[in-house]
């Protein structure tokens, strides 16, 4: 890794652990389904940065689901199947290519679930404002939904998406 990618990505890993408060042990080497308690949000909140980090900005997808998603996963993106191993499929054979870029990232969670709304563009005229949403056992994703809006280009409002 470049260095000053490097310090970047630290930088960006010590902001998300002072605003989401991050525990002792964070990140794991695999999540637990079986976490409660009253930090559990916390976690959940952190768990979510920390899947958005590695899908959105480091494309690294097989890290993100082994991670974060490594049991059940309850899949309702019409065009996929079900299960975790169909997401890392599809979604690492999409960053392969190097024009599917995704940017722009907001995250938040709470109540059991985490949403991230970012920019995606897979090639150089197509591009969607998308929302991914998840559900929470423990510090586990175990179920996704998403939707997407294409971006022409030509919208009215100047703030259009993002
Ligand atoms: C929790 O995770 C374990 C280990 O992956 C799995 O065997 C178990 O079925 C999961 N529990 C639930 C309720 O999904
Ligand atoms: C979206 O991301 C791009 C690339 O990182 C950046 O240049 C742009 O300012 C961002 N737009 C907004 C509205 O945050
Ligand atoms: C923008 O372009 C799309 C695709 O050509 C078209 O369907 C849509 O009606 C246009 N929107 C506006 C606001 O002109």
């Amino acid at each position: 890794m470049h260095p000053f990618f490097a310090l970047i990505s630290a930088l960006a890993l010590a902001l998300v652990a002072s605003a989401t408060s991050s525990y002792e042990g964070f990140p794991p080497a695999v999540c637990n389904n079986r976490t409660t308690g009253p930090n559990l949000e916390v976690k959940q909140q952190a768990a979510l940065a920390d899947f958005a980090h590695l899908y959105i900005d480091l494309h690294d997808i097989q890290t993100a689901y082994d991670r974060w998603v490594p049991g059940e996963y309850i899949q309702h993106n019409p065009n996929a199947p079900q299960g975790r191993e169909a997401a890392i499929q599809i979604l690492s054979a999409g960053f392969a290519n190097p024009e599917v870029t995704s940017t722009n990232a907001t995250v938040f969670g709470g109540q059991g679930f985490g949403a991230i709304h970012f920019k995606l563009t897979v090639s150089p005229t197509t591009s969607f404002a998308v929302v991914d949403y998840f559900r929470f056992q423990g510090t586990c994703i175990v179920e996704h939904w998403d939707v997407l809006q294409q971006i022409f280009g030509n919208e009215t409002n100047p703030i259009a998406f993002f």
